[in-house]
């Protein structure tokens, strides 16, 4: 399995969703790169650390969309958003006792942001289409 990159299979056709997906996956990418290249500690963890914050920032902003416009999964949405941060948390308590960040600890992100991308992002992709831009969201 490789970290996957943007492509339009994922898009939302929602620009701010579609825009942070893209870079969300970027800071995948860039973690990997990291290393790949076999970066110090240090820079892994800067690199881990954006990743994170990035994801708590997108996730966040998802969030509030789908309160504004009503979406009836909310809470079962948020539940998935926050167990995966809870993972990449595990994953960064880890690395600072030393672990080694692994291959299959990356795919194991990049394939969770793309099957939810592709799984529950897209259940609310009609109702956000739709609503956003509106008076009603
Ligand atoms: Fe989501």
């Amino acid at each position: 399995m490789a970290i996957f990159e943007w492509d339009d299979s994922i898009a939302l056709n929602i620009p701010i969703i579609d825009e942070q997906h893209k870079e969300l996956l970027g800071w995948i990418a860039a973690l990997d790169d990291a290393v790949q290249k076999g970066e110090g500690a240090q820079t892994i963890s800067e690199v881990l650390l954006k990743l994170v914050s990035y994801v708590c920032l997108h996730f966040d902003e998802e969030e509030r969309l789908l309160l504004t416009c009503n979406y009836p999964d909310f809470a079962s949405h948020r539940r998935e958003h926050d167990g995966f941060v809870k993972k990449l948390q595990g994953f960064q308590e880890r690395f600072q006792d030393g672990e080694e960040l692994s291959r299959s600890t990356l795919e194991f992100m990049s394939d969770w942001i793309v099957t939810h991308i592709r799984g529950s992002d897209q259940k609310y992709g009609p109702l956000l289409r739709a609503k956003i831009g509106t008076a009603e969201c």
